[in-house]
């Protein structure tokens, strides 16, 4: 796809950039010039391996995966679910993982049991709507925030949140409690449609590496 005699790598910066080139390192892929903390570079190679490696934005991932811009990607669930690109997802990592809740003060769990019309703050408006309209069939208004969601309930611009928790900490500071679980979450490698079916060979070595070498951790 992007390349045939390259296999292309779409990472999500930060913690799961690094723990999949931990990962990936257990089975001798290695990327030299990543390790570079203060390059500026944006593709890095692998010449011996014919391997590329980028790093992007997470709700970018599953983009570059889809179009062929990379033939593989690696991005956490959540984004998965709430970009709802046309994409293989292949395994599951195991890393990064944590819950997708509806949070919020004690007091509005009430609210979530007798179908009533109540506003959810989310940076995950897809995932809110799929979970309150399909599965629980109450109709919410939903507000987009692109971050510390937490704030929502209390100043007051929304009963509940629909958010990532994962050690629970940022709820216990701002006086909020896990009132539902939606999902759990983890990162998940996912592939490019075509480029699975192309160098299928390939790609299938690979994730049959990746999964042994996740069974023996
Ligand atoms: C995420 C998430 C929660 C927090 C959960 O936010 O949105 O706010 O982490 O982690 P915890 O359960 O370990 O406290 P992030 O730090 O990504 O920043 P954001 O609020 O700007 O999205």
């Amino acid at each position: 796809m992007s390349n045939d005699k390259y296999l292309t790598f779409a990472l999500t910066k930060g913690r799961l950039a690094k723990q999949t080139l931990e990962l990936l390192e257990s089975i001798g892929i290695t990327c030299e010039e990543m390790k570079d903390k203060d390059t500026r570079k944006l593709i890095f190679v692998n010449e011996e391996l014919k391997l590329k490696f980028f790093l992007s934005k997470g709700p970018d991932v599953p983009t570059y995966v889809e179009y062929g811009a990379a033939d593989i990607g690696v991005v956490g669930k959540d984004t998965l679910m709430e970009e709802g690109r046309q994409v293989y997802e292949v395994l599951d990592l195991g890393f990064g993982k944590c819950r997708m809740c509806v949070c919020g003060p004690k007091s509005a769990k009430e609210l979530l049991k007798h179908h009533e019309m109540i506003r959810v703050c989310s940076k995950y408006p897809l995932i809110a709507k799929d979970y309150f309209y399909n599965k629980k069939h109450q109709t919410v208004d939903i507000i987009k925030l692109n971050g510390s969601v937490e704030l929502g309930p209390i100043v007051g611009l929304g009963d509940v949140i629909v958010d990532i928790v994962e050690t629970g900490s940022t709820l216990r500071e701002n006086g909020l409690d896990v009132l539902e679980e939606i999902c759990p979450l983890s990162a998940r490698m996912i592939v490019n449609q075509v480029s699975m079916q192309m160098q299928s060979k390939r790609i299938h070595e690979l994730i049959n590496q990746l999964r042994n070498a996740l069974e023996e951790k």
